[in-house]
């Protein structure tokens, strides 16, 4: 508890500009301030601060408050530590009594994580400086890599031991939950449930946020094992993709500099921090996500990635640029020398040299495409075709018309094609992204609408609704719309297309075309209506599943070349690292695969169970309870299997039965209209309709021969 005066002082001393400046780049817009807002990702300015009303507030999410609701948002904390966070920062002192057990309890998970790492760092830290261990070890490492003392303080590099129960020791005594430390990374729990130290005999690179929070670590090995660097997992305080190493150190020079350096990894920020490039953050080794791009946004308008000369070093360079591009940044590109890293570059230079090789070799991101694309595709048209669509789309994401204008000029006359062309081109290009962008949005919005509005509770009955008197068809009807809703949109089956293309055919496509060459339709109107929106849902569904592709891409790669480090330790010979390549790729194909899938089963799902059209809402909830699993229709399936998984299965089947209850009932029809025109003698009438009863009845039995034994028809 911090009492009344003090907290009132806190408040006092809190000053939104200040409060808000350690996390936003704000410039002045008359008497307030504006920067990109800290909450959600933009590229246009809307977050406001006002001095004089000591409050902030964005008007695109709506977030923002009082200092004290600003850092309880962004650090995640609790009212109560927003106002310890702000008297650290003003340096009020507060005099608190201790924790009663029950507000321990209480302490959120988030809090525990972040005291835990704090714990830890300082620990690890202690460890490097103070034992002979740490000494010999670790800091004999770090200084033979030449990096000085000054860094190591400064980045808070520390070591851990190699005992496996250093931190775990500590950690029992100082009465952590273990559990905690294991969410967070620190401690694992081997198969027979003994506890170790996951970043054992390590030197440890503390991971920071904005604030100097400390999120999670890296850890690089000494001794040449398996995993050159093992790194904390995501966890409720590390969201990977949102930050940046050396961010924390970095951000006051970014802002100064209006630049940032973006590197590799670890080594080579501390290695530029040291040749006095201070303004320097690392992806760590992995691609680039919006989500890094808006955090370097919010301090300055320009990037400069560096990168190793080699092939390998170009790709990356080049794999971000066009995100980085489309943020509205201002993107350099810096070749080192081959074999050369910053950190290995640093160490060969002068900073001063470091500087000038920067300033003369620093490529503008278009001009280095151009001139990468075209190599060697002089006499190639193929070649120079693909490097025009290459450009073409870097040029597209340049929003600034005047600069865009220049770099067409600049580039039709590297790439030998007439302006004109890349005009048309690049403006179809914009075009076809605004109205994608457009589409996305109106969906975004429509959802968050959706969200908005209070749940309804609805006692819609579809049986009660959809009796067999008034849908005979229903209970045919339900399986097949129940297995769209569910698994709409993942992959079915493989069909070809109208110029003769594979082409991957969805659950929801494939039952469309049953419906279309067999011609029938769903007879309940809910049912129809739900079929439809699923029809239409698969082009945002396509939308939504490229960006889960670029989401996924960064673990897949963090997998790929921890698998390849691997690989490499291992002295293998050429046959066997081929083979054990082959197999790393099926491996990560296979996560990926799995991923999508994941993503794919559950998307029509979701997207129905929050459906603006209540019954829409009320009916797709009511199909989608597993508990009424539909293979249950069906005996003969394991329950070890899921319904997913039988799809291919179920689903033909499904469709069979519903087509012969079709059947029965055009059957029961006609035989009761064969009677009927019979009572009126109208043997013309009857003859016909016998023959199309004769023909219905054989296309049954054709069907429950196809269906074999296992048809066991829906109860009416
Ligand atoms: N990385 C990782 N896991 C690995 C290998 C690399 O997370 N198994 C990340 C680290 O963030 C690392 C970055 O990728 O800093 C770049 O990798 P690399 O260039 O191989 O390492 P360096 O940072 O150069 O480290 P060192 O100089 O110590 O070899
Ligand atoms: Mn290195």
């Amino acid at each position: 508890m911090i009492d009344r005066a003090t907290q009132e002082r806190i408040k006092a001393a809190a000053d939104i500009v200040e409060v808000v400046q350690d996390y936003v780049q704000l410039t002045r817009r008359g008497r307030n301030y504006m920067g990109l807002c800290p909450f959600h990702n933009e590229r246009t300015p809307s977050f406001s601060v006002s001095r004089e009303r000591n409050f902030c507030y964005c008007f695109s999410c709506h977030k923002g408050g009082s200092p004290v609701n600003f850092i309880m948002e962004k650090e995640g904390l609790s009212y109560h530590d927003a106002l310890l966070h702000l008297a650290k920062k003003y340096g009020i002192p507060v005099e608190e009594r201790e924790l009663t057990d029950e507000e321990k309890l209480r302490q959120n998970e988030a809090d525990s994580m972040y005291a835990a790492n704090e714990w830890a760092m300082k620990l690890m830290e202690n460890w490097l400086h103070n034992t002979d261990e740490g000494r010999d070890i670790g800091l004999s490492y770090l200084y033979g890599r030449g990096v000085t003392q000054e860094a190591v303080v400064q980045f808070r590099l520390g070591y851990m031991p190699d005992s496996g129960r250093a931190l775990l020791t500590e950690a029992k005594k100082a009465g952590f939950d273990l559990g905690i430390l294991e969410k967070i990374g620190l401690l694992g729990q081997s198969s027979t449930g003994e506890w170790y130290d996951k970043f054992r005999g390590r030197v440890i690179f503390p991971i920071q946020n904005t604030s100097g929070k400390v999120i999670g670590f890296g850890g690089r090995d000494l001794k040449g094992g398996k995993a050159k660097y093992i790194n904390s997992p995501a966890s409720p305080i590390y969201n990977k993709s949102q930050e940046l190493y050396g961010i924390y150190q970095a951000k006051n020079a970014i802002s100064r500099e209006k630049r940032c350096f973006l590197v590799e990894g670890y080594m080579d920020v501390i290695g530029m921090w040291q040749a006095g490039m201070r303004n320097v953050v690392a992806s760590s080794g992995t691609a680039l996500t919006d989500g890094q791009i808006a955090l370097i946004h919010r301090f300055c308008g320009a990037v400069t990635l560096i990168y190793d000369g080699d092939s390998a070093g170009i790709h990356a360079a080049l794999r971000g640029t066009d995100m980085l591009l489309s943020h509205q940044l201002d993107v350099g590109v810096l070749l080192l020398p081959d074999n050369d890293d910053p950190d290995s570059f640093a160490r060969k230079h002068t900073a001063e040299e470091f500087k000038a090789f920067v300033e003369k070799n620093e490529t503008d991101v278009i001009r280095f495409k151009t001139r990468v694309s075209l190599e060697g595709a002089a006499d190639d048209p193929r070649k120079r075709t693909e490097a025009i669509h290459t450009v073409v789309e870097s040029l597209a994401c340049v929003a600034d018309e005047a600069r865009r204008y220049v770099y067409i000029q600049e580039c039709s006359t590297a790439l030998n094609v007439p302006e004109r062309l890349l005009v048309t081109q690049v403006a179809a290009r914009i075009r076809e992204k605004t109205e994608h962008y457009k589409k996305e949005r109106a969906r975004k919005e429509a959802g968050v609408s959706k969200q908005e509005e209070k749940p309804v509770v609805t006692t819609l009955n579809i049986a009660q609704d959809n009796t067999p008197k008034s849908y005979p068809l229903a209970p045919y009807e339900q399986p097949v719309i129940t297995l769209c809703a569910r698994y709409g949109m993942m992959d079915f089956c493989d069909a070809v297309d109208a110029d003769g293309n594979e082409m991957m055919m969805s659950v929801v496509d494939y039952v469309r075309g049953e419906m279309e060459t067999d011609g029938f339709e769903f007879t309940v109107p809910v049912f129809k209506q739900l079929f439809d929106i699923l029809v239409n849902l698969q082009t945002s569904f396509a939308a939504d599943l490229r960006l889960k592709e670029e989401e996924i891409a960064p673990a897949l790669e963090q997998m790929r070349r921890e698998g390849v480090e691997e690989i490499g330790s291992k002295a293998l010979g050429m046959s066997a690292i081929q083979k054990a390549e082959a197999e790393l790729e099926a491996k990560i194909d296979e996560e990926r695969r799995r991923e999508l899938r994941a993503f794919s089963e559950n998307y029509a799902d979701r997207f129905l169970a929050s459906h603006e059209d209540d019954v829409v809402r009320a009916v797709a909830s009511k199909l989608l309870c597993r508990t009424h699993s539909l293979s249950r229709i069906y005996e003969r399936h394991s329950p070890a299997e899921t319904e997913a998984d039988k799809l291919p299965e179920l689903l033909p089947q499904a469709i069979l039965v519903w087509k012969q209850g079709i059947l029965d009932v055009n059957i029961t029809q006609t035989k009761a209209q064969i009677r009927e025109a019979s009572l009126r003698n109208d043997w013309g009438a009857v003859t016909q309709l016998q023959a199309s009863l004769i023909e219905m009845m054989e296309t049954r039995s054709l069907l429950a021969s196809a269906a074999g034994e296992r048809v066991v028809a829906p109860k009416r």
